[in-house]
């Protein structure tokens, strides 16, 4: 079996990385240690590597679109790893998750309609709704007992209220890290079908779930849901890919396609990039190996972050991190107030973290700290944290 070694150390600052290499732009002090944004500092699969290579030697980058053999990969990736068999034609492939989320926005609703979030919740799903001059509802989700649920009752109520016709789902969520269970996907649908309610679902994590746990496709848990849900994915969070913009998302309904479509084409869009879709491709044929091995070693990773808040952080709670490589950390036990938080994590810990509030008010008192990175830089990282609170 080939051995991976993620415990490397990849230099990359001076890679034009917006991790390393825009704090000062972003109006940051250099020299903090980055644990923000959502990539990973390990590389990809050799054999994606490996694709780019024989790519990037042929040395024709023309225009380029995707085969049977394309979609097949695409396929029998969510048809092995979540027993879910989507048809070849729902697939419509987009430059991104944002930009799909984007133009379901638009293609779904008018300016000034209502659109449903559940925060504390990824930052571009508010600015994407604002951004398109929708009206933002806010089901917010509970945190009860160190531990985020959803408010179905409250969703019932605010479709019915605000005449809601689309909701934003985060599966598996970021930032609170929550693997949703089956009953909890079942109610959300049985509410929206209710209502006409249609669901991006947004399952770009749904490779990354831990402790055993199981990730259910929302397309998968009903018949009928499939057909007022549009599933987003992209191999770029499972293999570390997001620079080169290659997604894929599932729309059964041919309606709900044809409009969907349409938006993209409104917006100037044709082929993908050629290297993203040469590596979106040999990722799901030949990934698996790697990725297995990538999800022991970030377990790993969760395990030794259990021990470590435990025993050194403890007036800090680590929210669960069920799925997502987003460790969702409770600042509330200091006593601190939101903008002292901030501060001792960037001038005392000097760490380059994502301050709750840009998730939403719901994230007041909260940090979200990207755990995918070797662990010695994880254990740095906390240690810096130990040290800001003693
Ligand atoms: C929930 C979620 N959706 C989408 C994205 C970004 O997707 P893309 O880079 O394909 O736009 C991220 C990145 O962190 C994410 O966490």
């Amino acid at each position: 079996m080939a051995s991976y070694d993620f415990d490397e150390i990849i230099p990359r600052k001076n890679t034009n990385s917006i991790k390393f290499d825009f704090a000062r732009e972003r109006g940051l002090p250099e020299g903090l240690l980055p644990m923000w944004v959502a990539d990973m500092d390990f590389r990809t699969a050799p054999e994606v590597i490996a694709r780019l290579e024989e790519v990037a030697r042929h040395g024709i980058f023309g225009y380029t679109e995707a085969k049977d053999d394309y979609y097949r990969a695409v396929l029998g990736w969510f048809g092995r790893r979540f027993g879910h068999d989507f048809d070849r034609s729902s697939v419509v492939k987009t430059p991104g998750v944002v930009y799909a989320l984007a133009m379901a926005i638009r293609a779904f609703t008018a300016p000034g309609d209502p659109v449903i979030v559940q925060t504390p919740v990824y930052y571009p799903f508010s600015g994407t709704v604002r951004g398109n001059g929708r009206r933002l509802v806010d089901n917010a989700l509970v945190y009860r007992d160190g531990r985020y649920i959803m408010d179905l009752v409250d969703l019932e109520s605010k479709i019915v209220s605000e005449k809601a016709r689309l909701l934003l789902l985060c599966s598996p969520h970021n930032p609170v890290g929550r693997v949703w269970d089956i009953d909890e996907l079942a109610e959300l649908g049985r509410i929206c079908l209710r209502h006409g309610c249609l669901i991006v679902s947004d399952e770009i994590h749904c490779d990354f779930v831990f402790g055993g746990r199981r990730h259910h496709l929302l397309a998968s848990v009903d018949k009928a849901l499939e057909e007022i849900t549009i599933t987003l994915t992209a191999p770029s969070k499972t293999f570390n890919l997001a620079g080169l913009h290659c997604s894929n998302a599932f729309l059964p309904n041919p309606e709900l396609r044809r409009l969907f479509k349409d938006e993209i084409s409104r917006s100037g869009l044709s082929q993908l990039n050629a290297m993203g879709l040469a590596a979106c491709q040999t990722a799901y044929e030949h990934g698996e190996p790697w990725l297995e091995a990538l999800l022991g070693y970030l377990e790993g990773n969760i395990g030794f972050c259990h021990g470590f808040f435990l025993d050194r952080l403890p007036t800090l709670h680590l929210v669960e991190p069920e799925g997502t490589y987003l460790l969702w950390i409770d600042f509330g036990p200091t006593g601190l107030r939101h903008e002292e938080i901030c501060r001792l994590v960037m001038d005392k810990a000097r760490l380059w973290l994502d301050e709750g509030t840009m998730f939403g008010e719901a994230g007041t008192g909260f940090q979200r700290l990207n755990m995918a990175c070797p662990r010695s830089v994880l254990a740095e990282a906390l240690e810096r944290l130990e040290k800001a609170l003693s």
